[in-house]
């Protein structure tokens, strides 16, 4: 009986234009100053034409599996946890598996916004747990840039695009996912939106004259609202592995603001040297923004084998997700 799913190769790819603060303060009133002390963000990768999500999904997903050492046709199911897909059908998910050359695997979309990588990542586990799937490309990939208004200085100096990917395979070792929490509050959905485009509008001339398409936000509420979900997800993941704060190596959380990390990590009572950050060069790229923390933490040695580590986001939804996980232990064979 498999009893786990192990993360055995994981990968990242982000567009290699950079938007700094600077080239921010030439869109909008605004300042780089001001754009440090309330994000922590410096600045954030911006997909160009012709780049769509699943060119990077694409890519961490190839990075992902030569890490795993897999060939395309050895995985049996793929994921793309995102908010913004290439076109409305079909799921990008099945444009990355036939980019990646992955004949007849399963193939669907998770939309939970900045929650999606956790989401996916449950739902991946549970069926690798349960039989369905054996081995599972995850990617989350996101161009929410796409949806930005660069006259908008509310959101525009937040977003950025990107994609990380890991691959799952069963094995017997307590490794991988060991607890998890998904929620929503969708009575909260108006908090954070995009609210044209799909069947509720549908896009009209005078709909787009009006910016309708554009992602908008109520800040202070879902920065609150945030730390609070996240925070408490946290707490309760923990105790049901049956571990405590001390027990967490690493921290790795949505990346939106620093402070709502710094907040959250201070309702955990855990300093911030066990909490990881790369925001200030990346942004809130929603649903990626875990899987490239945790491949550059990985890469810069701050992640190690059989490290445990706590995974928590909050987004648009509103969505929220915690999960305790065990990084890397190799998978069982047969
Ligand atoms: O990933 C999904 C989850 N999303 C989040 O977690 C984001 C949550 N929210 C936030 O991160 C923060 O609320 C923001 C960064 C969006 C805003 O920070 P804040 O400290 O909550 O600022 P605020 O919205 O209270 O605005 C403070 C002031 C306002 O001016 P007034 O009304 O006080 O005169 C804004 O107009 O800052 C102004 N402002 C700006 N000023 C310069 C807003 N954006 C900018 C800007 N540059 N880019």
């Amino acid at each position: 009986m498999t009893a786990y799913a192990a993360i055995t190769g994981w990968g990242m790819a982000v567009p290699e234009r950079v938007v700094t603060n600077a080239d921010l303060e030439q869109l909008v009133e605004t300042s780089d100053e001001w754009i440090v002390t309330r994000t922590g963000i410096r600045e954030r990768r911006v997909a160009v034409p012709g780049e769509r999500t699943s060119t990077f999904g694409t890519e961490a997903g190839r990075r992902a599996l030569a890490m795993a050492g897999l060939a395309p046709g050895d995985i049996d199911l793929v994921i793309v946890a995102t908010c913004t897909p290439d076109q409305p059908l079909p799921a990008t998910a099945c444009l990355v598996q036939a980019n990646l050359g992955i004949a007849r695997a399963a193939a669907f979309d998770v939309v939970a916004a900045c929650s999606g990588f956790i989401y996916g990542l449950t739902v991946a586990t549970s069926m690798i747990r349960s039989g369905a799937a054996r081995n599972v490309l995850l990617v989350a990939a996101e161009i929410l840039t796409h949806y930005v208004d660069w006259s908008d200085r509310n959101t525009c100096v937040l977003f950025g695009d990107g994609a990380g990917a890991v691959v799952l395979q069963p094995s017997t070792e307590p490794t991988g996912l060991l607890h998890g929490e998904l929620g929503a509050a969708g009575e909260h959905a108006d908090l954070l939106a995009v609210d044209a485009g799909g069947t509720a509008l549908r896009l009209t001339p005078e709909l787009l004259a009006c910016g309708r398409q554009y992602v908008h936000m109520n800040g202070r509420d879902v920065f609150k609202l945030a730390v609070r979900g996240m925070g408490d997800s946290s707490q309760r993941v923990i105790a049901a592995a049956g571990l405590t704060t001390d027990d967490i190596d690493l921290i790795v959380p949505h990346q939106a603001n620093l402070r709502i990390i710094e907040a959250t990590a201070k309702r955990l009572g855990i300093s911030m040297e066990r909490v990881f950050v790369n925001l200030d060069r990346y942004g809130n790229t929603s649903a990626a923004t875990i899987p490239i923390a945790l491949v550059e933490a990985a890469t810069h040695g701050r992640l190690r084998q059989g490290d445990t580590i706590l995974l928590t986001a909050f987004g648009a939804g509103l969505t929220w997700a915690s999960a305790v996980v065990r990084w890397g232990a190799p998978a069982s064979q047969g």
